[in-house]
């Protein structure tokens, strides 16, 4: 048994669920818990949730880790949060939540986009404000949707949140954010560190609006004596402001030097980078935005739909998989991947553009869908499996390119999430990356980073990079295999698809059908 406040809590507010994570102070897991949630699709292009569903999510995780760990909440020395990014929590004036929040994966802004760049003062002007040109999934245009749609709940807004930063208010009664989340707004100056005066004058947002920025290890707030009652944490444990899920996914894996690149898989597919001076991609392709770390900044590139388009197949086309996992059998995403692999490494000639709701990397078009392309009456569902794998992947390689292109040199790829657990999804990535792919000993995605930011806030360590050299270490190395150049053909045709359809997406989205 050791002493009181030895257990540290990360909590990752994901887009499926919210998982509770507590570890030791030298990053060793102890229990874990997720509750799920639903995503709302209120129309083709809108998501949104209920964040009340975030904060019941949150008080049933932590009782459950805190239960099945058989600790009391005493044990826990502090908290840290992770979450999804760009997410709109609108609040009044006594803190209730306005409306559902927007999220990520949303992509009814896009003129809101157009008429934030025009405002601002042209494509290169915002790029140069903030990082990064206006898409539709960021924050910023979902402000200005709210403003120009539903001018009487803007009316009511006296707080604008992202997603994790509204349930650590709920926790600790405090408002913050912090420079990781913040960076995603739009809002911010990524150079300076803190809210960008000439774009919230030139949208005409308040700046009172905006929470204090902290930088992610600071500590936000204190378990109120409410929250408390309802999670089994101890009153007064600190809080710490944590980060972007993709920062607390990069730090939990270590990924806190330039050359390391994150392959990170969940419901978004994301490759990231860290940077040590704030690099940004002048054609405003791949994201730039503040790290988690001390003075750091990463390049990112996000696949939308990549873990979404297997769950989209597993949910409708794969039906026998999931009675099996019903029936107590395997669960249906390995044996989906078990079936793809009665394929060959290129789908025979069948691609998928993994672009189901649009797409972010590279080609940041709201009216892009997804195709199977190539389908013959020779074709199975194995196949198909298999094209959505592969399909993902090189839409993943395509942010990996533009970083090459930057001049980013890959000198290892550490994979997280989904296509980190399969073996058949890690050889695919190896393959159509051209690099070595590693997993991790700990393989607990951004709740473990958010735990370390945790110990950074508490004094554990003194700094995240510390935290990080600690606490990770790499495991398997998946090497590109014999298959690669059946690929490289496969990857230089999956390129010449969206220019194809391009003008066709454009052509879609303007049926009545
Ligand atoms: C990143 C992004 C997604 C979400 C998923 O820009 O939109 O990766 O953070 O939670």
């Amino acid at each position: 048994m050791s002493q009181a406040g030895d257990l540290y809590l990360g909590i990752d507010v994901g887009t499926s669920g919210t998982k509770a994570l507590l570890v030791t102070g030298d990053g060793r897991p102890v229990e874990r818990a997720t509750v799920e949630y639903p995503l709302h699709w209120p129309r083709p292009g809108w998501a949104e949730q209920d964040a009340e569903d975030w904060w019941q999510a949150t008080v049933l995780a932590t009782r459950r880790v805190l239960e099945k760990a058989g600790v009391s909440g005493d044990r826990v020395a502090a908290v840290g949060f992770s979450g999804q990014m760009h997410g709109s929590v609108f609040l009044d004036e006594k803190g209730q939540v306005i409306r559902p929040p927007i999220l990520w994966c949303d992509v009814r802004t896009a003129a809101q986009c157009r008429t934030i760049t025009e405002k601002v003062g042209g494509r290169e002007r915002l790029i140069e404000l903030t990082g990064n040109p206006a898409l539709e999934g960021f924050t910023a245009p979902k402000v200005v949707w709210l403003m120009e749609e539903e001018p009487d709940a803007y009316e009511r807004v006296r707080t604008i949140l992202l997603p994790k930063d509204y349930v650590r208010y709920r926790l600790t009664g405090e408002l913050a954010t912090e420079v990781s989340d913040a960076a995603g707004t739009l809002l911010f100056d990524v150079a300076k560190g803190e809210w960008s005066a000439p774009v919230l004058e030139a949208l005409g947002i308040d700046r009172s609006l905006l929470p204090p920025v902290l930088k992610s290890y600071e500590v936000a707030g204190r378990v109120t004596e409410e929250a408390a009652r309802e999670t089994g944490l101890k009153a007064g444990t600190p809080v710490v402001a944590g980060g972007a899920d993709n920062t607390c996914g990069a730090v939990g894996a270590g990924i806190v030097r330039e050359g390391v690149f994150l392959s990170s898989i969940g419901s978004s597919g994301v490759v990231l980078t860290p940077s040590d001076t704030l690099a940004k991609d002048p054609k405003g392709r791949v994201h730039s935005f503040n790290h988690s770390t001390e003075n750091q900044w990463y390049l990112m590139g996000v696949t939308l739909a990549a873990g979404l388009s297997l769950k989209w197949f597993r949910d409708q086309l794969g039906q026998a998989e999931r009675a099996v996992e019903a029936a107590g059998g395997p669960d249906a995403y390995d044996l989906l991947a078990a079936e793809a692999q009665k394929s060959e490494p290129g789908s025979r000639g069948l691609f998928f553009l993994p672009y189901l709701n649009g797409e972010r990397t590279p080609h940041a078009d709201a009216n892009a869908r997804a195709v199977f392309f190539g389908l013959s009456g020779a074709h199975t569902r194995a196949d198909m499996v298999r094209a959505v794998f592969e399909g993902v992947t090189f839409s993943l390689r395509d942010s990996v390119e533009i970083m090459r292109e930057l001049g980013r040199e890959v000198t290892e790829i550490r994979a997280i999430g989904g296509g980190a657990k399969s073996p058949f999804w890690r050889q695919i990535q190896a393959d159509v990356f051209g690099a070595d792919v590693l997993t991790l000993e700990i393989d607990e995605g951004p709740a473990f980073g958010a735990a370390l930011l945790a110990m950074v806030g508490a004094g554990r360590y003194k700094t995240v990079v510390e935290a990080a050299d600690a606490t990770v270490r790499t495991k398997d190395r998946t090497t590109p295999s014999g298959d690669r150049s059946r690929y490289e053909e496969a990857y230089a045709f999956y390129r010449s698809l969206y220019p194809a359809f391009k003008e066709r997406y454009d052509a879609l989205a303007k049926l009545n059908l």
